[in-house]
């Protein structure tokens, strides 16, 4: 069949016709237990009964009205957001690169307060902060920005989890506004950085006067068993990033603010047509209040351990696995060598998953996970596996 998509992605020869919780069904009646859910999107599973109520009744009432009026529904969403987080204010957006942007943004003008005529923000090796050309540049790889030069300028690459290169690069430059950061690589392999990682980076932007800047697109809104990975630790970003989960698969971003970074937008300087619309917000509001409601956040922290001490007893003998790593439901296997090629093997095994950095396979199972639905994953992916 000739297709007229242009070729952005590699696509599996597999598509679904219908979801419920962990599982997807393809046009042939065939089950998948979706450990992936679109790149760690649908974390309340497919088809939510409460989340399909909100869709339909918001439906009824009114999608979108545009931001030159007011949005209860966005209001009410800044609202749970700042509580849930501990920031101030809140932009939506629709995707996780346009909030990521938003945030780059907030950096530039916070370089202006400061008399910084270019500013800078400092970056790390293989991070993913999107696709559009300052998030292409913002991130770490240089497939992601290959053939796309002119790239936009202002970011210093640092490797990941080196608070010493941070400080080097500190000490001798007076343009850095801000400090970028995942609070785990996602799309760079489930890197998971020391554990006072965070606090290092808190402490050397209070020195700076730096904005910390946490790309949680991937670990917020519950991934990691807190509502946002920082929240294992004791600092506060200056401004967060969420998307993914927070709309359990209608587009929504939020670029949260803190502080000094709170106020740095006037009218006029930034915006977006579909970013916060009634629809996309009440699913958010949904969406936070169900993760509360069934408890998931425990239940996460308990069946990502599950998960995770059930692939080590299970796998990490096998000669090819180099590591098993994760927090919550975000877990890394990290093969010997390049192993995309198991991706259609786990199709024909009915598991749903992705290889990143080329020989992790990462898992993102959602939240409503229960222990049988763990046990299965492991043992399809022990089948896989067997054929590396
Ligand atoms: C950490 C991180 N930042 C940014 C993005 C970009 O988000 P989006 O694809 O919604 O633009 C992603 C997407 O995978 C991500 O994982």
């Amino acid at each position: 069949m000739t297709s007229h998509l242009m070729p952005t992605y590699k696509r599996l020869p597999v598509s679904f016709e219908r979801g419920q919780g962990a599982w997807l069904w393809d046009s042939n009646g065939n089950p998948y237990l979706d450990a992936l859910t679109g790149i760690a999107v649908c974390g309340l599973g497919h088809a939510h009964p409460k989340i399909t109520a909100t869709i339909y009744e918001q439906a009824q009432k009114v999608l979108h009205t545009g931001n030159g009026f007011r949005v209860d529904h966005q209001e009410h969403l800044a609202d749970r957001l700042t509580q849930l987080s501990g920031m101030d204010n809140a932009f939506f957006a629709n995707s996780g690169a346009e909030v990521n942007e938003t945030a780059l943004k907030l950096c530039r003008l916070w370089g202006r307060e400061k008399n910084i005529a270019l500013p800078h923000v400092i970056v790390t090796d293989n991070a993913f902060h999107g696709r559009t050309l300052a998030t292409l540049s913002a991130s770490g790889s240089r497939i992601i920005q290959a053939g796309f030069e002119p790239l936009v300028q202002g970011f210093i690459r640092v490797p990941f989890n080196d608070i010493n290169a941070i400080q080097t690069v500190l000490q001798s430059r007076h343009d850095v506004v801000a400090i970028m950061v995942e609070p785990i690589l996602g799309n760079g392999g489930i890197k998971i950085p020391a554990d006072d990682y965070l606090v290092e980076l808190r402490k050397l932007c209070d020195q700076h006067d730096c904005l910390l800047i946490l790309d949680e697109i991937q670990t917020g809104i519950g991934r990691t068993g807190k509502w946002f990975y920082y929240q294992h630790t004791p600092i506060l970003p200056d401004v967060l990033t969420c998307a993914k989960t927070l709309g359990n698969g209608i587009p929504i971003g939020a670029c949260l603010a803190r502080g000094k970074a709170a106020h740095l937008f006037h009218a006029g300087q930034h915006g977006s047509t579909f970013g916060g619309n009634p629809f996309a917000c009440a699913v958010a509001l949904r969406v936070l209040q169900t993760i509360e409601e069934e408890n998931l956040l425990p239940h996460i922290v308990k069946t990502g351990a599950l998960l995770q001490q059930s692939l080590n007893e299970t796998l990490s003998h096998h000669p090819a696995i180099k590591a098993i790593r994760g927090r919550g439901l975000m877990l890394g296997v990290e093969l010997s060598a390049p192993c995309s090629h198991l991706l259609p093997i786990a199709l024909k095994e009915g598991l749903l998953f992705n290889v990143t950095a080329e020989n992790v396979i990462r898992l993102l199972p959602p939240y409503i996970l229960n222990a049988d639905e763990a046990a299965q994953i492991v043992t399809r992916l022990q089948k896989t596996i067997e054929q590396f």
